[in-house]
């Protein structure tokens, strides 16, 4: 059955985000509802594989993080040794006094990636991108 209308949602965001958002909407001529809906296609396009989860893929997974969060670089290296298995290796390079950017390679299947990347997701962590090929 094919859901008709629209629904609503109430959602929590910080605020220089948000005001980032606006400005970028502004400036494609979007409002907020028409950013999101923007943003969540372009979300689920470029996460299709992390649901589909099927067969080898290869690429990089990189990570924002702030690496005075107490405990957050030990259990980010806990979770890379764990998956040791489907990390070729790993870049590390500090942005700035308080950010770190890593770039994690992969390869193995899907299923182990996505399994990586959801571990990778702790708190501390500000962004993380997948650029996968299968
Ligand atoms: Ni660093």
């Amino acid at each position: 059955m094919t859901k008709r209308g629209v629904s609503r949602i109430s959602i929590s965001i910080p605020p220089d985000l948000l005001e980032e958002f606006d400005r970028a909407i502004k400036n494609l001529g979007y409002d907020r509802s028409k950013g999101i809906q923007v943003a969540m296609r372009d979300f689920l396009t470029e996460n299709k594989y992390m649901y589909e989860e099927r067969g080898m893929v290869a690429g990089a997974i990189t990570i924002i993080y702030n690496h005075k969060v107490k405990g957050l670089e030990d259990d980010l290296t806990d979770t890379q040794h764990l998956h040791y298995n489907v990390i070729s290796s790993t870049m590390h390079i500090h942005l700035d006094e308080r950010n770190c950017l890593e770039i994690i390679a992969v390869k193995g299947e899907a299923k182990s990636i996505h399994n990586l990347a959801k571990k990778l997701m702790v708190r501390g962590v500000k962004q993380i991108k997948l650029a996968i090929v299968s």
